[in-house]
């Protein structure tokens, strides 16, 4: 990576300004039921401790558009923190963003102290990425930190704009991620093998094709495989399908040069009902009334070959309706394959998302060379695109 890191500074009493992605799942009593991505920022944040630092820390939770809403205050996320941060001398919680408020509880940590703001997107300044925010910001630190992988495609005022008024630098879940995420498409152990899935073509048209040109094999499954199986002239049934795509799946198809692997066959259901009758068909042999829901046995069969050569694999998106058990099998295989791969030292990685709690449900997370934290985030790095978040960072 050609940005610099939080290695590059001399901390001793300096107020680091540190956008973190803490963006975590909740339930309805607003309890986290995944901290993650709140664990997955302590190295940085310790970092900077341990080297004489004070921290504020920024980050969005959910889309509350602008607006102040209770149910997506950063307090749960602070009450997480000040347990998985004992050695921080003492861990504080602001209700404000910017303004008076913020740069006076800011200005009175003491090094060792972290300061958590409240959530960035109360202020209908930050996803709009306007420069009075980003100047606002910039006041709380001496300089800015940027370890929030997940929000890095975001050019928000805090993840982005904030960037251009502080010396800017890169934190290690950032670079972590970076450096994996690029290492896999830049420099692969080859084979290289992606797995996509999930429900929609149109999310992953950019994904394919910029890994049609990087990998050896893109193996597709899940319910986008509809739209390609519908393209080249299968009947599909009820199975969903994005027929305004159907276009850009031939296109696709007329370019892969055996790149692009198809299931052979599915697991259909005669309803989207975990109760529903199924039947293991090839996939020429879906009929009206039926609606394909899991790749099948075959299929599992198929993708596990190119898995087993493979000594880089990158998966993202689930093969079937895997929150359902009765279309679960192809996802779960494909998880169990990424964990034998793993095994025999090939290199795995789960490009965040349904993939991760798929990994997980399947009880093989632990086993993964990495997991993303970015879901978005790594679908536009794996897409080629450029990352505003990283792209605003200070060169080495
Ligand atoms: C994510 O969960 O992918 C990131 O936190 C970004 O969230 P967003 O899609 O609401 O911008």
């Amino acid at each position: 990576m050609n940005k610099k890191t939080i290695r590059d500074v001399d901390w001793a009493n300096k107020r680091a300004l540190v956008r973190v992605d803490f963006n975590v799942p909740q339930d309805d009593s607003g309890a986290i039921t995944d901290d993650t991505r709140i664990r997955a920022a302590l190295p940085t944040i310790r970092y900077l401790l341990e080297h004489g630092a004070s921290v504020v820390l920024m980050s969005h939770l959910g889309r509350p558009k602008g607006k102040v809403n209770p149910k997506y205050s950063l307090r749960p996320v602070a009450e997480r923190l000040f347990e998985l941060l004992p050695e921080a001398s003492e861990v504080r919680k602001t209700e404000a963003i910017t303004g008076p408020a913020a740069e006076a509880a800011a200005a009175a940590l003491h090094p060792g102290q972290v300061l958590l703001l409240e959530n960035t997107r109360f202020d209908p300044r930050e996803e709009p990425n306007d420069p009075a925010m980003a100047q606002e910001l910039a006041k709380l630190g001496d300089v800015f930190v940027n370890d929030a992988f997940g929000a890095a495609h975001r050019a928000n005022a805090s993840t982005e704009g904030v960037a251009h008024h502080l010396p800017a630098v890169a934190g290690f879940l950032l670079e972590k991620e970076l450096s994996v995420l690029y290492g896999a498409l830049e420099n692969p152990n080859r084979p290289f093998v992606a797995i996509l899935g999930g429900a929609k073509v149109s999310d992953k048209i950019g994904v394919i094709s910029s890994l049609m040109q990087k990998a050896d094999y893109v193996l597709i499954g899940g319910g986008m495989a509809n739209t390609f199986a519908k393209a080249h002239g299968y009947e599909i049934g009820d199975s969903l399908v994005e027929n305004d795509k159907l276009d850009v799946a031939k296109d696709l198809m007329g370019q892969s040069n055996g790149r692009l692997v198809f299931p052979t066959d599915a697991v259909i259901a005669d309803a989207f009902s975990v109760d529903a009758n199924t039947q293991t068909v090839e996939i020429d042999g879906v009929s009206a009334g039926w609606r394909i829901l899991d790749v099948g046995p075959k299929t599992v069969e198929l993708f596990k070959e190119y898995v087993g050569k493979a000594n880089t694999i990158i998966w993202n998106g689930p093969m079937g309706v895997f929150e359902m058990e009765p279309f679960a099998a192809g996802t779960r295989a494909i998880a169990g394959a990424m964990a034998e791969a793993s095994a025999r030292g090939a290199t795995t990685i789960i490009g965040g998302g349904d993939s991760v709690a798929a990994v997980e449900q399947a009880g093989v997370a632990e086993q993964m060379s990495h997991i993303s934290t970015g879901g978005g985030a790594s679908l536009e790095l794996l897409e080629g695109k450029v990352l505003p978040g990283v792209a605003a960072l200070n060169d080495k």
